[in-house]
């Protein structure tokens, strides 16, 4: 596996792989299990496979949790040198965003997918992730690339802009990875504290408990309970729970609105903020 940080050398190693297929899985490290499916399930399916590893600052609508954003590049090349990975791209901030160039300035038609869930709580978020995943797509040049339904938001809109704006790349959905006990694999628990970290899978526990309201009472009142679930532990804060429909993403007050609904919620644990969702129809 070649561990690359710039342009010129990632073009270089990229040549060598011209006869391949190759699957990209982009993340921002502190890689885990929830990545490592991802990247065997790319390696199963590809000649060759890219990883990159960068924290994107344009993503980030509060500076703190940039900051604290977990980065461990050396205990990431190790954790998937032994995967099959042909290419760890691991560029720097200057190298994505070249002073002069106006990739951190592009404004993208996201379909009207980022007016709900996590687009109005993080300004700004979906349109920098476009930022960081169209730059990524024009440097790797991958034929597929695996994204995790854990964002299911994100997802979405990925395959939008490809759509959109005609790449030629297959977006693979690869289902949530969680642990034994539910919690959905998510580099944000590892700043969890312990106890944080024991309180987080009652929020799979919660939202699991919406399956079985759906169409038994009003949506709004589904809401009001699961979220109710989830703060009896204390050590948690649910900031929303939604039910939306599942293909356009816009939250549902009605069950017959939509045929194919989700929940999704993002929930408190200290500092820490945790995003999950679960299939309900
Ligand atoms: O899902 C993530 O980790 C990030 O949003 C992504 C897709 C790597 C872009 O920075």
């Amino acid at each position: 596996m070649k561990v690359i940080s710039t342009v010129a050398e990632f073009d270089a190693a990229r040549k060598l792989l011209e006869d391949k297929t190759v699957g990209f899985v982009p993340t921002m490290g502190a890689l885990h299990e929830g990545h490592a499916s991802l990247i065997r399930r790319a390696v199963s399916e590809c000649g060759a496979v890219v990883v990159s590893d960068f924290v994107n600052p344009t993503q980030f609508n509060n500076k703190t949790d940039f900051e604290t954003y977990p980065r461990r590049l050396e205990d990431d090349a190790a954790f998937i040198e032994p995967m099959g990975v042909s290419v760890l791209f691991a560029p720097t901030v200057e190298e994505m965003y070249p002073e002069g160039t106006d990739y951190n300035k592009k404004v993208f038609d996201l379909g009207g997918l980022d007016r709900y869930g996590e687009g109005p709580r993080r300004p700004g978020h979906f349109n920098g992730m476009a930022q960081v995943v169209t730059r990524l797509f024009d440097i790797v040049r991958p034929d597929r690339a695996y994204f995790g339904e854990k964002d299911f938001q994100q997802l979405a809109i990925v395959e939008y802009f490809v759509k959109a704006l005609g790449y030629n790349i297959e977006i693979v959905r690869c289902p949530i990875a969680r642990g034994a006990d539910g919690l959905a694999l998510s580099s944000r628990n590892k700043l969890l504290t312990p106890g944080q970290r024991e309180a987080a899978p009652h929020i799979y526990r919660s939202i699991l408990k919406a399956r079985d309201m759906v169409g038994r009472m009003p949506v709004a009142e589904a809401i009001k309970a699961v979220v109710s679930l989830i703060d009896a532990d204390s050590r948690l804060r649910t900031e929303y729970v939604e039910i939306i429909n599942s293909l356009t993403l816009r939250p549902v007050t009605d069950w017959n609105e939509a045929e194919h609904l989700r929940l999704t919620c993002a929930v408190y644990a200290g500092q820490v903020r945790l995003i999950d969702n679960i299939e309900l129809r």
